[in-house]
């Protein structure tokens, strides 16, 4: 696996509290169709989810998100994360991606990032915070002058917006936790999850 904007059209963002919750929840969001799991290392749990849902959901490809540090990239290795993404990126920590041995999407936010990032032989990033930073006409005024970079748009987004950035040339898949309503996963209500999951996998550009 070279990319991670062909995985899926939509990468739901995780948060997870309790690791138990972790193989549940990824079972659900495969059922529904969406097998790229973004679990976000913000809390204790997040290293023990990822291994967890590695180890026992086949059909999951579990990577790491709010990865900020090559301490981090190391760390979601280990646990087995076979995708890598950051909200903002640095010359170390885009080094430790590079040699981590799986995909990143690195966050920009800028024309600017995009072109260092470009300089540097990175085309796929993360687009953070999509909707604060520009949304959708932000990313298709991009297209235009650097249509080798390729985004996954994150932060802000929902079922409604999602549609639009996916029509974008410059998009390969949109990422949040839209798909992931707080009472949905607090309540263990893993049908709920999985039947807004099949709803967000049949959105695509
Ligand atoms: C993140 O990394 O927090 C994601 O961008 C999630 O954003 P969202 O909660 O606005 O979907």
């Amino acid at each position: 696996m070279t990319s991670v904007l062909g995985l899926a059209p939509v990468v739901p963002v995780v948060v997870i509290d309790d690791a138990a919750d972790a193989v549940p929840l990824a079972c659900a969001l495969v059922a529904g169709g969406l097998p790229a799991i973004e679990v976000t290392l913000r809390t204790p749990a997040a290293l023990d989810a990822i291994r967890a849902i590695a180890d026992e959901v086949p059909g999951a490809v579990v990577g790491a998100g709010t990865v900020i540090s090559p301490v981090g990239v190391a760390e979601a290795v280990d646990a087995g994360a076979r995708f890598l993404v950051s909200p903002g990126w640095t010359e170390g920590l885009l080094e430790a991606m590079k040699v981590s041995g799986v995909p990143f999407l690195p966050g920009v936010s800028t024309a600017s990032e995009v072109v260092a990032l470009l300089e540097r032989g990175v085309r796929e990033m993360k687009f953070f915070p999509a909707e604060a930073a520009g949304g959708t006409p932000y990313l298709r005024s991009l297209a235009g002058p650097l249509p080798q970079a390729r985004f996954c748009p994150t932060g802000g987004i929902s079922l409604a917006s999602a549609p639009a950035y996916l029509a974008l040339p410059n998009v390969g898949c949109v990422g949040g936790t839209w798909m992931l309503p707080g009472d949905a996963v607090a309540g263990r209500d893993w049908a709920r999850v999985e039947s807004l999951a099949r709803h967000a996998a049949t959105l695509r550009a």
